[in-house]
């Protein structure tokens, strides 16, 4: 446990060895049980706070310091637990979900990723009409990912963006003065770098890394393929979906081409941060990451090539270039004893978010890390940026609002369609199952999707 976890004011649980979502639940709901007596009055309030970015290793993430939940804690006299959550975006919300219908008082507050607001929103409570002042600071459409039907399901709290990670001193080394902006640049880059690199004695280096398990990242990943390519965003906003089509199909072969060549063959079961390793490792020239993952984390998690990285847009195709919009916001279970102490944490945590950005917007740049052109939605750092910020690509949204309940579903069918392009490659789903579904992809979805649609009007 970190000795910090120690002080006063925040109850935090030791450090989780534990994965299986099974095994969380049943530890979460032991201290909170649904028979537990509600404290007197005099006693102080403790509300828990389940927080996706406070996964399995405590000492990558730097969102929200132990210190800003003690300030709370000094400030109103609420006491937080602070609790993990496992490190897949599908595991978390498996365990969000399973805690909130539950009906169990804890979690009082719940970090809500943006593609979730479809599939909890029956089980958090609408905090619109409690928010408005801090709303009125928010773009418009980040609020209306976490709005259904009309209801704000979380408050959004953290934005983040998919960005390419790239070894600045190796692209020198190899005569690119600048990062890639196309997908056909970074092959040749990545290419170029890895034969150089291999030829040096570095068997084991490869040039582009990602994160190509089965999972939300990857998810993440193939959409910015094939919308770079013109292939679509799976569904627009006139329903139609975009799945099966040449655009997509050739953004998909591409993908499937790197894996083996300049992706190493096992990418294809790297969650994020086993493709982060490589990198961090020196055997990587570039990889495909979060912004978060740097502005967002502990700077001793780059501290083997903290002096070597820059980071830009995510490559572009013939269409455009973009990156997933990610990030999450904050909600209150609809069972919480503590709505108005609940509240009060989401304020605090907004409020202390935007003072950091504010700061952000006017820090000294980090001496020796290189941005160029980063995605025109990472307005705190644009000042850093060497290359021109305006040139930076844009953002592409997962389907979750027009989805609703059925996102999972629908994220998962996509990811059996771009994956079973090439299936001696993206062995992983290469099933009977996903065969089936693969060939039936735009068939399945829109009967899925239908559904979804239908119950929306
Ligand atoms: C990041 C994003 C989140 C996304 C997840 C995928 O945490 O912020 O929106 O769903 O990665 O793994």
């Amino acid at each position: 446990m970190k000795a910090s976890n120690r002080k006063i004011g925040v109850v935090l649980p030791g450090r989780p060895g534990w994965t299986k979502i099974a095994g969380i639940v049943g530890i979460l709901l032991l201290p909170f049980g649904l028979n537990r007596p509600r404290p007197s009055s005099d006693e102080p309030v403790t509300i828990t706070f389940l927080d996706p970015e406070w996964s399995h290793d405590l000492t990558e993430r730097n969102v929200l310091p132990d210190e800003s939940l003690q300030e709370f804690t000094r400030q109103t006299g609420i006491r937080v637990k602070h609790l993990p959550a496992p490190e897949s975006a599908l595991d978390q919300l498996g365990l969000v979900r399973e805690l909130l219908r539950k009906g169990a008082s804890s979690p009082d507050v719940s970090g809500v990723d943006v593609i979730w607001p479809g599939t909890l929103s029956e089980d958090l409570i609408d905090l619109k009409p409690y928010f408005v002042k801090e709303l009125s600071s928010v773009d418009p459409d980040v609020v209306a990912s976490y709005t259904v039907k009309g209801k704000l399901v979380a408050v959004p709290y953290i934005a983040d963006v998919g960005v390419l990670f790239y070894r600045k001193d190796l692209l020198r080394e190899y005569g690119y003065g600048t990062p890639p902006r196309t997908w056909d640049q970074l092959e040749k880059m990545a290419a170029r770098i890895q034969q150089g690199e291999r030829a040096k004695g570095q068997k084991d280096f490869w040039g582009f890394v990602w994160p190509g398990a089965d999972g939300e990242n990857l998810t993440c990943n193939a959409l910015e393929w094939q919308v770079s390519e013109g292939g679509g965003r799976i569904i627009e906003a006139d329903d139609t979906i975009s799945v099966n089509n040449p655009d997509a199909v050739r953004a998909w072969k591409r993908a499937a081409h790197w894996v083996g060549w300049i992706s190493p063959p096992t990418v294809v079961s790297y969650q994020e941060w086993d493709a982060k390793n490589v990198l961090n490792s020196g055997r990587a020239a570039f990889w495909r990451g979060w912004a978060s993952d740097y502005f967002l984390s502990d700077e001793s998690s780059w501290l083997t090539i903290r002096d070597k990285i820059g980071i830009t847009s995510v490559p572009g195709g013939r269409a455009v270039r973009a990156g997933s919009l990610g990030g999450f916001g904050l909600g209150v279970s609809r069972s919480s004893a503590h709505p108005a102490e609940a509240m009060e944490l989401i304020r605090f945590l907004v409020r202390r978010e935007t003072q950091l950005e504010t700061v952000r917007s006017h820090a000294e740049p980090p001496k020796q890390l290189e941005l160029y052109e980063l995605p025109s939605i990472l307005k705190a750092y644009s000042h850093f940026d060497v290359g021109q910020h305006q040139n930076g690509g844009g953002v592409v949204s997962r389907p979750s609002s027009v989805t609703g309940q059925k996102y999972e579903e629908v994220a998962r069918l996509n990811r059996f369609a771009s994956s079973a392009i090439d299936e001696s490659k993206f062995r992983w789903r290469a099933t009977h199952q996903a065969r089936r579904h693969s060939e039936n992809a735009t068939q399945t979805i829109s009967r899925v999707v239908g559904l979804a649609v239908c119950s929306r009007r």
